[in-house]
């Protein structure tokens, strides 16, 4: 894993923008996976800000979206087809049409997965994949279990993820039991990741992801045997 420590989160997330924007760069029409969460609202803002500066376009880009509630309708406020309206595809050049998030509104869930999959194969690999890391070690939704999970699936959300994304919520009880991800393997296939780490309350668990067993109990320990990772964490986020 190719490590860049920065100062703060601003530092963080120029440094994202800027390897995205390379990313598009040199390849307009890369396949981009974008996650959601407070990690990296700060990169979508310094992306928004090189399209308005024409240094980039999306023109062409291919967003795949790590993963959606479900039952959260796309306007739900809470949805993450909001989020990424919010924080960065209504302020950049990008045809809607290329832009994908799992429905997590599906009548049939298991059909959705199959079809983002589906989807995902017709456009080859993806070329940069956005990751964070919950507090348990999750990515996208893959919560710690007994296995590494391949393709995009039903996950059932944890009690801490539950405990910590109820904050957004405008309840406990609304949060939301399940979620649609894409898998661990869908994931490793990327070609490029970015792990982006924001804070000292990832510390210990940045740690295990790094340095700790390769082990789906800590789902985003098994990036340490992808060939391109690139960890983007601010300095407080070391024990
Ligand atoms: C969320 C998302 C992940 C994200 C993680 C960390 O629940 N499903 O994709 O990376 O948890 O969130 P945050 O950046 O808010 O700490």
């Amino acid at each position: 894993m190719k490590l860049i420590t920065v100062k703060d989160y601003d530092a963080m997330s120029e440094a994202a923008a800027e390897i995205i924007m390379r990313q598009i760069d040199s390849k307009p029409n890369s396949v981009i996976g974008f996650s959601t969460g407070s990690t990296p609202t700060g990169t979508y803002k310094q992306l928004t800000a090189f399209c308005a500066q024409g240094r980039v376009s999306f023109k062409n880009v291919v967003p795949f979206n790590l993963d959606e509630y479900v039952g959260l309708a796309p306007d739900d406020p809470n949805s993450y087809v909001y989020y990424m309206k919010e924080n960065l595809f209504d302020h950049i050049d990008i045809d809607p049409a290329n832009t994908h998030i799992p429905n997590g509104a599906a009548e049939d869930l298991e059909a959705e997965c199959r079809r983002y999959d589906a989807l995902l194969e017709r456009y080859g690999s993806i070329d940069l994949q956005l990751v964070g890391i919950g507090q348990n070690g999750h990515i996208g939704f893959n919560e710690p279990s007994d296995t590494f999970s391949d393709k995009t699936q039903i996950a059932k959300l944890s009690e801490n993820t539950r405990a910590v994304n109820a904050a957004h919520f405008r309840s406990a009880d609304a949060m939301p039991q399940f979620a649609i991800t894409m898998g661990v393997g869908d994931i490793m296939r990327a070609k490029r990741i970015i792990l982006m780490v924001n804070g000292a309350h990832k510390a210990q668990i940045l740690d295990k992801v790094m340095h700790g067993e390769i082990t789906p109990q800590v789902p985003a320990s098994i990036l340490q045997r992808h060939d391109d990772v690139t960890v983007i964490a601010t300095q407080d986020a070391f024990i």
